[in-house]
């Protein structure tokens, strides 16, 4: 075995299955004289501390979905259904085929496919566990300007399938969703993307759909009070949640027609930063740290008051911190002919409280930004910790 690093704002870290992989089904044979891509031969490991699909690099291509429990199904079922799905998604994204495989991806590898699993409040109340909701997990409040569409919100279960291939991701889609079986229904599912890994002469930190190169500030993983902020402590509350985190997820619409009709000096003084390469307002390079005191030679602030980086830094919100690792989004046109297109934001933290929640609060009252997005839908998830092989994710909590 092999590992590869595939680069990215979030430091992936794969592991390529190579002559010796276990190469079941999707992967390259032993004596394969055309070995698969590293695109698609990467593998993210399933089992650990952690679940994937957090601190790894996200993946060209996403979906989101929420399930409702179907009545009926208590606790004993749940946990038959997140054993049902922990085993396939450990098959799949080893590149082998799962139960119940549609082998819509039967010839490509694993291709980085990560599947995340979360648990909304609705759900522990519906199989009895009302006593062990965590507090973190109490209600985002209601911000100004939101839109939010009820039956695209929220959700009883949470799965977040990522992976670089397109046939890949939408495989593990439908192999989990027939696993559901009588035990659960969908509820929404959202679809976006990102970037394809090589598109780029050197890994660079992905654009959004505004243009604008989206999570140069955000926490990285092994440099200190990452973990602190983004994942709950062993021997933090609940215990079930020790190494879980919190996931926000809001679809943000953007008003392109709009913004595309600003200069690109008003937007780059909308969010702080230069279009072109990132870098701040207050000078130096897409690394340089942002000096939210700096004037320019006209005394003015050279990011100004209301623009979208000083709003949201930690430094104007007593030091909030979350991971944002989203996907973009464009589901064609609406009926008055604008995009439907926007960012599928995904934010981790340790307590949403002192993170998403304070930092959306501000955002939503003094934001250059919010003129040119909607927030349509949201949700919120408490994500354990991740599993053993021979366990499923949640088994702390249903066991
Ligand atoms: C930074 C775009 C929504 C929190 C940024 C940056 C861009 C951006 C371009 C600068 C580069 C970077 O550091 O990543 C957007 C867009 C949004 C959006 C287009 C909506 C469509 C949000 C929301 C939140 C948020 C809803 C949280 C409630 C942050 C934070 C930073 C940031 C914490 C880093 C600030 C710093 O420390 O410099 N965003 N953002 N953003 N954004 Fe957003």
């Amino acid at each position: 075995r092999r590992l590869l690093t595939t680069g990215g704002a979030a430091g992936a870290v794969g592991l390529a299955l190579g002559a010796t992989g276990g190469a079941v089904g999707h992967a390259v044979a032993a004596d394969s004289p055309a070995p698969l891509t590293g695109l698609g031969a990467t593998a993210v490991p399933f089992h650990g501390v952690h679940q994937a699909g957090i601190t790894d690099r996200a993946q060209a291509h996403g979906h989101l979905l929420a399930f409702d429990l179907l009545p009926g199904t208590d606790r004993r079922g749940a946990a038959a259904l997140m054993r049902r799905w922990s085993q396939a998604a450990a098959a799949m994204t080893a590149g082998r085929s799962p139960d119940g495989d549609t082998q819509a991806a039967l010839d490509a590898g694993p291709s980085s496919l990560t599947v995340t699993f979360g648990f909304g409040r609705s759900f522990l109340t519906a199989v009895g566990l009302a006593d062990r909701v965590p507090e973190a997990l109490e209600p985002l409040p209601a911000f100004a300007d939101e839109e939010l569409d009820r039956a695209r919100s929220d959700g009883d279960l949470f799965v977040q399938v990522g992976a670089d291939d397109a046939l890949v991701a939408h495989n593990a889609v439908r192999v989990l969703r027939r696993l559901a079986a009588e035990a659960a229904r969908p509820r929404w599912q959202m679809t976006g993307f990102n970037r394809s890994p090589g598109a780029t002469a050197r890994p660079m930190t992905a654009r959004n759909l505004m243009g604008q190169i989206d999570g140069t500030n955000n926490p990285v993983p092994g440099e200190p009070g990452f973990d602190e902020a983004v994942f709950v402590p062993q021997g933090g509350e609940p215990a079930w949640m020790a190494g879980g985190s919190y996931v926000v997820v809001r679809r943000i619409r953007m008003l392109l027609d709009n913004w595309e009709n600003l200069s690109v000096e008003r937007q780059e003084r909308v969010i702080g930063r230069r279009k072109s390469d990132g870098a701040p307002l207050s000078g130096g390079d897409e690394r340089t740290p942002v000096d939210l005191g700096a004037r320019g030679a006209d005394g003015a602030l050279a990011i100004a008051g209301d623009a979208h980086v000083r709003v949201a830094a930690p430094e104007s919100n007593s030091g909030a911190t979350m991971l944002r690792r989203g996907f973009s989004y464009a589901d064609g046109l609406r009926e008055d002919g604008a995009p439907d297109a926007g960012l599928l934001f995904v934010a981790w933290q340790a307590d949403p409280r002192t993170a998403f929640t304070r930092v959306q609060l501000k955002l939503s009252r003094g934001d250059a930004l919010s003129q040119f997005v909607r927030h349509e839908a949201s949700a919120l998830f408490a994500v354990p910790g991740g599993c053993d092989p021979d366990g499923y994710v949640g088994d702390r909590l249903l066991e």
